[in-house]
């Protein structure tokens, strides 16, 4: 069984080394925020509300405020000599938000370093501006000799700076658990261009003699598979228009990905991404017939995950693939939301996201309002080319006419076209529902029938697979592609 957690993934790893005092992922690749110092944002479909913002956080990449002494002083207890890495670096003129960062993903690295097996491999994707401390932590924790590469990831992008060269890499920094023991699948690329015009397809050997002499080369008349491939991978980035193209920010192309896992595991082994954004890892191990794990503390991330994994395929397949996929984080049942109702810290908003973001598929709104507001918003299309707006309201306490009276209040002002109302099923009277009837009817111009203006969705509705009743629906992100041109190898699915 495959496994998306929707969680804090320093919390995941101490769960799953506390289960497993021995390590047993295969391999593990992170691609975590850069500390670039840069809110990334979502972009959502534009719509047209005065005051509401069309982005959303989707995760912040600073770190300056984060309080990182707890994390050091947890570390003291856990490896001295990364303990005092870090503490000296708080010491000296490093920048406090730098320290935050290094002391957040060295715990979790720390941990990714436990569970992973002796023959597993780690990939810690970064840039430039984090590359240097995090080898000195990754050294740390790894073992310098069980460095391998560091890979520089190229591709061409538009220059910003005229100071200095054009930015156009990333860096990948490769690990072994144990050097001795590691799993490794040689790739190799073609030859030079050069080298194929003058020896064709046939395989150069060369070597040196007893004293150590260099041998002339000999070509061999035996094919060769090419040349062991290097440490520099000239891809691709996801150009805007392509199918693969989903929308999350900092999206990484697939191919990236499936070299690393061809080099790394083999069919049946566990791959994990404990920073998996929109999946690409989890899409192109699924792919490759690994088994996997995806972590993200993103509510948006783990429904694009789902949404990525299934809509490229039929009905029947996406079904198989969603009951090979165990969520957690997420309530699946109606004792599960009403816990997390109920939770102390911040339970109710983080309930609202739940229901508006995986339930509904629509944007939470980023102002939190007691009341007189609207939680979330659900762009969809009127007519082929036109849009209109669902407001989302979201109860999880006792309702009354009052509340469904401020709401179409809220929809009339907005000049919404549909307002869905989503509460525990033992708060709804038949004095609420008729209230919410006497709203009237929505009718689009282009698509057939008469819709509810405001529908009033109980939470047993919605795990129970109800949605909200509309002519034509899009969602606010592009929608998983059907066209899988983008992929080299096969499609086919892992079982069946
Ligand atoms: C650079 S993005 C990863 C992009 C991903 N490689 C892809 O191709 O979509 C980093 C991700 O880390 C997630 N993240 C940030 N802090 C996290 C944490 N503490 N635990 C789990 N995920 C986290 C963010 O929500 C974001 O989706």
């Amino acid at each position: 069984m495959n496994k998306l957690y929707f969680s804090d993934c320093l919390k995941v790893l101490k769960d799953l080394h506390s289960a497993n005092s021995e390590g047993f992922i295969d391999l593990v690749y992170i691609d975590p925020p850069f500390n670039s110092k840069r809110d990334y944002n979502i972009l959502f479909e534009s719509i047209d509300m005065k005051d509401t913002k069309a982005q959303k956080e989707a995760f912040s990449d600073t770190w300056s405020n984060v309080s990182y002494i707890d994390t050091i002083n947890e570390i003291q207890s856990l490896d001295l000599d990364l303990y005092s890495f870090l503490s000296n670096l708080d010491s000296i003129k490093v920048p406090k938000g730098t320290v935050s960062y290094l002391s957040t993903m060295a715990i979790r690295i720390y941990y990714i370093h436990k569970v992973l097996k002796d023959t597993g491999s780690f990939y810690l994707h970064c840039d430039p501006t984090m590359s240097h401390p995090l080898k000195m932590i990754c050294d740390l924790i790894f073992g310098a000799k069980n460095f391998r590469n560091e890979i520089i990831w190229s591709y061409n992008k538009w220059a910003v700076s005229k100071i200095s060269f054009s930015r156009n890499h990333d860096i990948i920094l490769f690990y072994s658990k144990d050097m001795d023991n590691i799993s490794f699948n040689t790739l190799f690329q073609d030859r030079a261009a050069s080298t194929l015009k003058r020896f064709g397809k046939k395989k150069i050997v060369s070597g040196f003699n007893d004293t150590g002499e260099r041998l002339p080369s000999q070509t061999l008349e035996e094919e060769s598979p090419g040349v062991i491939m290097s440490d520099v991978w000239n891809l691709p980035i996801i150009a805007p228009s392509s199918n693969e193209r989903l929308g999350y920010p900092t999206q990484k192309p697939e191919k990236l990905l499936e070299r690393i896992i061809q080099a790394s595991s083999n069919k049946g082994d566990l791959v994990a991404d404990f920073f998996c954004g929109c999946g690409t890892t989890i899409a192109a191990a699924q792919r490759l017939k690994r088994n996997w794990i995806g972590v993200d503390i993103s509510h948006l991330a783990v429904k694009l995950i789902l949404d990525r994994l299934t809509q490229p395929y039929p009905a029947r397949r996406a079904k198989i693939i969603r009951e090979n996929i165990q969520v957690s984080g997420f309530p699946s049942d109606i004792d599960g939301a009403k816990m997390l109702a109920r939770e102390t810290d911040n339970g109710r908003f983080r309930f609202q996201d739940w229901i508006i973001e995986v339930m509904l598929g629509g944007v939470a709104n980023p102002k939190k309002t007691a009341d007189g507001g609207f939680d979330g918003y659900l762009p969809f299309y009127l007519t082929q080319d036109k849009k209109g707006n669902i407001l989302i309201e979201v109860k999880s306490g006792t309702i009354g006419l009052k509340n469904i009276r401020e709401f179409i209040h809220v929809i009339e002002k907005r000049k919404a076209e549909l307002g869905v109302f989503v509460c525990f099923e033992e708060q709804v009277s038949g004095e609420t529902r008729r209230e919410a009837k006497q709203a009237g009817y929505f009718e689009s111009e282009s698509y057939p029938g008469k819709y509810d203006k405001i529908q009033i969705l109980t939470v047993d509705d919605l795990l129970d697979g109800k949605g909200i009743a509309l002519p034509y629906r899009k969602e606010a992100f592009k929608t998983a592609t059907k066209n899988l041109d983008y992929i080299t190898d096969d499609p086919e699915l892992p079982f069946e």
